[in-house]
């Protein structure tokens, strides 16, 4: 039997509610898991820096070439400690809305340009070959460039990260319809229809990912999808499947 209109108008907030509350459950199990990483990401360079600290006290008379190599140690970890910390303030400084935008002009081409030059070495060193579309004009922003630096650093390097070494990544930057428009391209692991909706959520990681995540958290889209909204652009995403690449286009509005 069809419920009558009163059940089934009834029945609307609950089933909104009941969604919100599987959203809220599901964020929860992501917060966990996440904790559950950090804990590890943390532990594991504080006791490479605990048994490096170790050596160095243990004798006075340590190598000289061991004592650069513990030092360099040192200096790593604690870098990728502080890149962590760095990523978590500014999600945490976003969320809260602390996070104050130092607009000006901007060419597209140049903030595009930085992150490229940014990366520039890891696609060296992956033998990664990037081939770069440029409009025949600048594409004006009212923008700020660091932090659209970042989100370009971020998409770039995700994929650099989740392409095999020799494999080929593209970007067009372009405009069209008022908006500054920057796609990226790779050939690289691909991501599944089902994990395509998520990919921007905080902490998300595709199973498929784990192996080359190295020290990642989830959290470089979601900063992505937060500066380009700051920004009041967009940037999604799209992937034929496994193993067929992926492309993350991100559409900013151009300023005269
Ligand atoms: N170019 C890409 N190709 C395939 N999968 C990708 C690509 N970019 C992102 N992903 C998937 O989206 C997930 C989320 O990406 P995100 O950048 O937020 O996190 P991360 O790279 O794992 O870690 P972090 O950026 O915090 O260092 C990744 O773990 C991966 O599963
Ligand atoms: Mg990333």
């Amino acid at each position: 039997m069809q419920p009558t209109l009163a059940a089934r108008q009834h029945r609307a907030p609950t089933q909104v509610a009941r969604l919100r509350l599987d959203e809220l459950i599901a964020a929860d199990r992501r917060k966990n898991e996440f904790l559950a990483v950090l804990c590890h990401e943390l532990r594991s360079p504080l006791a490479s820096i605990q048994n490096a600290v170790g050596i160095l006290r243990s004798r006075s008379d340590v190598d000289l070439t061991v004592q650069h190599r513990m030092h360099a140690l040192i200096e790593r970890q604690v870098g990728q400690m502080t890149l962590l910390a760095v990523g978590l303030l500014d999600v945490s400084r976003i969320t809260c809305g602390r996070l104050r935008l130092k607009r000006e002009r901007v060419d597209l081409c140049v903030v595009v340009r930085a992150a490229i030059e940014t990366l520039e070495s890891g696609f060296i060193l992956r033998q990664q070959r990037i081939a770069v579309t440029w409009p025949d004009v600048p594409v004006w922003l009212d923008a700020d460039s660091a932090r659209l630096e970042q989100l370009f650093v971020n998409i770039l390097g995700n994929a650099s990260k989740y392409t095999d070494a020799g494999g080929e990544i593209a970007l067009s930057v372009s405009a069209r319809d008022g908006d500054g428009i920057v796609c990226v391209t790779d050939s690289g692991i691909g991501i599944s229809q089902d994990m395509l909706p998520h990919i921007f959520d905080l902490f998300v990681q595709a199973d498929e990912a784990a192996p080359r995540s190295g020290s990642g958290l989830g959290i470089g889209l979601a900063l992505v999808r937060m500066l380009a909204e700051l920004h009041g652009g967009t940037v999604s995403a799209a992937s034929a499947g496994i193993g067929l690449g992926s492309e993350f286009t991100v559409r900013l509005p151009q300023t005269s």
